[in-house]
C-alpha cells in the first residue's frame, strides 16, 4: 500500500510517498481502507522532532518509515477475530496511528459508525481535534451548564470544535481569532469574537470561568485580565513552544487557576460522546482545504503557517 513515511526530522519533505506493507488486523482489531484523514498540530511536532521528547517514542536518532497521522474515516476492509461491532463494508471513522497511508489499523474501540449523513471528508476532520476539545473542557474545566467561556484559537482544528463542544454543555462561548475569520467563528456560535489584530480581548469587562487557550500567545497574566476569580486557565498549545509548556508545567501545581496541560487521551471511548454531539447537530467541522496523499508535505507546511481556518484534509 502507499504510505507516507517519514525518515528523518526537520522541514516536511523529511516525508515521502512510499510501498509499504499492507497491515493485518490482530484479534481485536480492525483494518480500515482509508477514504480521508486530517493533519494535526502533533504531525508537524512529530515532523519537527520538537519537542525533543517526541523523538524518544517516533525515533531515535532517526525514525525508520515512519507512518504519520491519527485522524481516519474510511471504510472497513476486514476484521480480527475477536471484533463484535464492525464487519467488512462498514462506513467508520475514528482516531489511531499511521493513518497517513491507504489502509490504517486500530482496535475497534477506537472507531465509530461514520453517520450516514456526513462525508468521509469532514467525519476524518473531528476525531483527534474534538476529543481534544472536550477532554480540555469536561475533564480539565469540568465545564457546567451556564459558564462563560473564552476559546484563543477560535478558528482553527481545535478552538473551532472546542466553541462548538462548549455551546452543547448550555455554555455562552466568547472566541479570538484574527479579524478576518471573525464571522465563521460567529457561524460557529460564539456569541462575542475578539479580532486579535483589531481590538483584542484584554480591555474586556468580561469575566470567564473557562479560557482554553489554544495559541500560548498571551501571558498568564494577561488571560488572568479577564478571568472570573474561580474561573481556570486550561492551557492547550503546542504552538507556545517549550516555554509555554514549562511555564503552564511548573505554574499548574501552584495556582488553582491554572489547569494541568495534558495530551488528548485518544483511547478513552470519547468519539461516541462526539459522535453523540454530532448526531444532536451541536458539531460540525470546517474544512479549510483538502490535499491528495502525495500532497501531504504541503499540507503540513499550510499548517505550520499557523492560520488553519478549521481543518485541513487528505483524500486518497
Ligand atoms: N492537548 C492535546 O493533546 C492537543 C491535541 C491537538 C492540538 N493541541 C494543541 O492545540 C493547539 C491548537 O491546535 P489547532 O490544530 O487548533 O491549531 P491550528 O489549526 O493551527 O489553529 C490555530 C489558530 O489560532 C489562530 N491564532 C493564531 N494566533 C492567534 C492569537 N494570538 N489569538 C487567537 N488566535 C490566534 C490562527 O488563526 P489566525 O489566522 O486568525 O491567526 C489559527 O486559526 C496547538 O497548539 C496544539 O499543540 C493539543
Amino acid at each position: 500500500m502507499k504510505a507516507i513515511v517519514q525518515n528523518g526530522y526537520g522541514s516536511p519533505d523529511v516525508l515521502s510517498l512510499k510501498d509499504v506493507a499492507k497491515p493485518e488486523p490482530t484479534a481485536k482489531e480492525v483494518l480500515v481502507r482509508v477514504v480521508a484523514t486530517s493533519v494535526n498540530a502533533g504531525d508537524l511536532f512529530t515532523v519537527k522532532g520538537h519537542p525533543f521528547v517526541v523523538r524518544l517514542t517516533v525515533g531515535f536518532p532517526r525514525p525508520k518509515d515512519h507512518i504519520l497521522g491519527w485522524d481516519v474515516a474510511g471504510i472497513v476492509e476486514s476484521v480480527g477475530s475477536g471484533v463484535s461491532r464492525f464487519s467488512p463494508g462498514d462506513e467508520v471513522y475514528g482516531a489511531t496511528d499511521a493513518a497517513f497511508a491507504e489502509f490504517a489499523l486500530g482496535e475497534e474501540t477506537l472507531f465509530e459508525a461514520k453517520p450516514r449523513d456526513i462525508s468521509f471528508e469532514a467525519a476524518a476532520a473531528i476525531p483527534t481535534a474534538a476529543i481534544t476539545a472536550l477532554q480540555r473542557l469536561r475533564d480539565g474545566g469540568k465545564i457546567k451548564r451556564g459558564q462563560r467561556i473564552l476559546v484563543l484559537g477560535a478558528s482553527g482544528g481545535v478552538g473551532s470544535l472546542a466553541v462548538q463542544v462548549a455551546r452543547s454543555y448550555g455554555c455562552e462561548v466568547d472566541g479570538v481569532c484574527s479579524a478576518r475569520k471573525r464571522e465563521m467563528v460567529r457561524s460557529l456560535g460564539a456569541a462575542h469574537v475578539y479580532a486579535y489584530d483589531e481590538e483584542g480581548f484584554t480591555g474586556s469587562n468580561a469575566r470567564y470561568d473557562l479560557i482554553l487557550d489554544n495559541t500560548g500567545r498571551n501571558s498568564f497574566a494577561e488571560l488572568k485580565t479577564v478571568l472570573a476569580d474561580d474561573g481556570v486557565i486550561l492551557p492547550n498549545s503546542g504552538h507556545g513552544g517549550m516555554s509555554y509548556v514549562m511555564r503552564a508545567f511548573i505554574k499548574a501545581p501552584f495556582d488553582r487557576r491554572i489547569a494541568t496541560m495534558k495530551i488528548a487521551d485518544l483511547t478513552k471511548g470519547d468519539l461516541a460522546v462526539i459522535n453523540e454531539l454530532y448526531e444532536k447537530g451541536w458539531i460540525k467541522p470546517h474544512i479549510d482545504r483538502t490535499f491528495s496523499l502525495a500532497q501531504t508535505p504541503q499540507a503540513l507546511e499550510y499548517l505550520d503557517q499557523g492560520h488553519v481556518q478549521g481543518k485541513i484534509v487528505i483524500t486518497m
